[in-house]
């Protein structure tokens, strides 16, 4: 059994250790450990250009074109039995580095649109998706922010294991983060989460969310987009709809049961969103096969060329 851990941190900072203090605790279960730092590898960013979601359609193995670390990082966590990231803060949220493996961790990754990749593989023959992408793992997110600005940092950590339907065992921010080293109570804390994730690991119907219960009680996000219709709201993470609610000074979330299999980290949730994908693709295309596309696009294509820097 292994539990993976990736630094999003700079090399021996406050994350590294965070990252190395959760994988202390994983050891001492006798799992064993590897460590990885994100800024020592090369990653690059998706382009959009839809490969890998034209391949898995198509019953194929979803690979991406871009030639970098990325397929090198793709393996060792689709091997991990657990993984612990530590991310930086960085505008309230988590680092530039994190969002480039998040997205490149994406609809590839998508449990749902792999699913439904292997199913179609089977009728056409396909080589299929990796069926490690279908596999559930707990994970832990563990983040430092030099400050108390850290508000998006959860959400945007628990996307990563919404996408690949992981098990999120622990989501913490550490505001106003010193020496993390010399903080007893953040070093045990992490230590713990270390144990917490190597337990499981080893018996994965037994894991837990230990962390903050959050305001959504379905994904436990603290993060709503609010419209102007009060008090309905959207939860940032998962996606359902429902109202916020004050009671004895304390706000709510309420959703009606339906919303649940509309969720984004649900199966159900997943497909139906893919079918809405599939209804606006099939505008799209009729619309790309019309007489005036090609005008259209011209139009655009001939307004101001990018300019780039001399080389
Ligand atoms: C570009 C940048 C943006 C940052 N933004 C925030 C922020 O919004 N909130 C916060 O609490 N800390 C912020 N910080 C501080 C970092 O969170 C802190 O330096 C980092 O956790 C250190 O991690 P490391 O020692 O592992 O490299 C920012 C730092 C940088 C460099």
């Amino acid at each position: 059994m292994k539990i993976l851990g990736i630094s999003a941190g700079s090399k021996n900072g406050n994350n590294d250790a965070i990252c190395k203090e959760v994988l202390m605790g994983a050891a001492e279960c006798g799992t064993e450990v590897e460590f990885i730092r994100l800024l020592d590898l090369e990653l690059k960013p998706c382009t959009g250009c839809n490969a890998c979601l034209k391949s898995l359609n198509a019953g194929g193995d979803g690979a991406c074109p871009i030639k970098d670390d990325f397929e090198w990082l793709r393996e060792k966590v689709l091997d991990a039995d657990g993984i612990v990231f530590s991310v930086p803060v960085f505008e309230k949220g988590a680092a530039g580095v994190f969002h480039i493996i998040l997205d490149r961790f994406g609809p590839r990754h998508d449990r749902g649109t792999n699913t439904a990749s292997m199913n179609i593989a089977r009728k056409v023959g396909g080589t299929g998706p990796d069926l490690r992408v279908l596999r559930d793992k707990p994970v832990a997110f563990l983040g430092m922010g030099g400050t108390n600005y850290t508000s998006r940092f959860q959400c945007d950590c628990a996307m990563l294991a919404a996408h690949l339907m992981w098990t999120v065992v622990e989501n913490k921010v550490y505001n106003w983060t010193k020496v993390f080293a010399m903080e007893d109570e953040k070093v045990a804390h992490a230590h713990q989460t270390g144990i917490r994730l190597a337990d499981a690991a080893a018996d994965l119907s037994k894991a837990k969310y230990y962390g903050d219960q959050g305001m959504c009680p379905h994904c436990h996000s603290r993060n709503f987009y609010l419209n102007d219709q009060a008090p309905h709201a959207v939860c940032c993470l998962c996606g359902i709809e429902g109202e916020l609610k004050i009671e004895n000074g304390k706000m709510r979330f309420e959703f009606a049961p339906d919303q649940l299999c509309l969720a984004s980290d649900t199966m159900e949730g997943k497909l139906h969103h893919a079918a809405d994908i599939k209804s606006n693709q099939a505008v799209r295309m009729a619309m790309r096969r019309s007489d005036t596309f090609q005008e259209s696009q011209q139009k655009y294509i001939h307004y101001l060329k990018a300019f780039v820097p001399d080389r």
